[in-house]
């Protein structure tokens, strides 16, 4: 595996647009604290969360081929299988499955950021510390609010052992520890 420098050199070697950065760094955190909570290993968890999206600016539109690019470049720098696998799976055009924890980890991480950062967006302070859990289980029900966010994405936190209320504290939690480098 990969360590957390080589990770951000690749992913900015690769990824240019500063708002996908922003929400790869979201990602990091989150799968880093929800690692931390189910006994895995977080700095793993932490890069696996950075890199997912790093083809994002390669294969722009094309979603048949976005998360495959990523595991291309990735595939030459020692991720275990099941990791490329997970990155492959949290976008369901590439047509892998999600089976393992880590796939629905990543699905469930990766779509609650932009959830969160979209409910900070509309506070009058954008502040990701401002934002509840109870308003997070609200706006899920709302399916025009950020709608581009899959709810159903998110609710995969069950099936990777994190009730969802739990889930959304946790990662309100990471995401406020570093809401500076997440919304300017
Ligand atoms: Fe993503």
């Amino acid at each position: 595996m990969i360590n957390r420098e080589k990770a951000f050199e690749l992913l900015h070697k690769h990824l240019i647009t500063e708002n996908l950065r922003r929400h790869c760094l979201a990602s990091s955190v989150v799968m880093k604290a929800v690692a931390q909570k189910l006994g895995q290993p977080a700095e793993d968890w932490e890069i696996l969360g950075l890199l997912h999206d790093m083809d994002l600016d390669i294969t722009k539109g094309d979603m048949k081929s976005h998360a495959r690019v990523a595991v291309d470049l990735l595939s030459s720098e020692g991720l275990p299988e099941d990791y490329l696998h997970a990155i492959l799976a949290h976008n369901e055009e590439s047509g892998a499955k999600r089976s393992s924890v880590l796939d629905h980890a990543l699905a469930a991480s990766e779509s609650i950021t932009g959830l969160i950062v979209a409910c900070a967006m509309v506070y009058p302070d954008r502040k990701i510390s401002s934002v509840k859990t109870k308003s997070i289980a609200k706006r899920m029900k709302e399916k025009r609010f950020a709608e581009s966010v899959s709810r159903e994405n998110i609710l995969e936190c069950e099936k990777a052992g994190i009730p969802f209320t739990e889930f959304v504290d946790l990662a309100l939690a990471a995401m406020s520890s570093i809401e500076d480098k997440l919304i300017n």
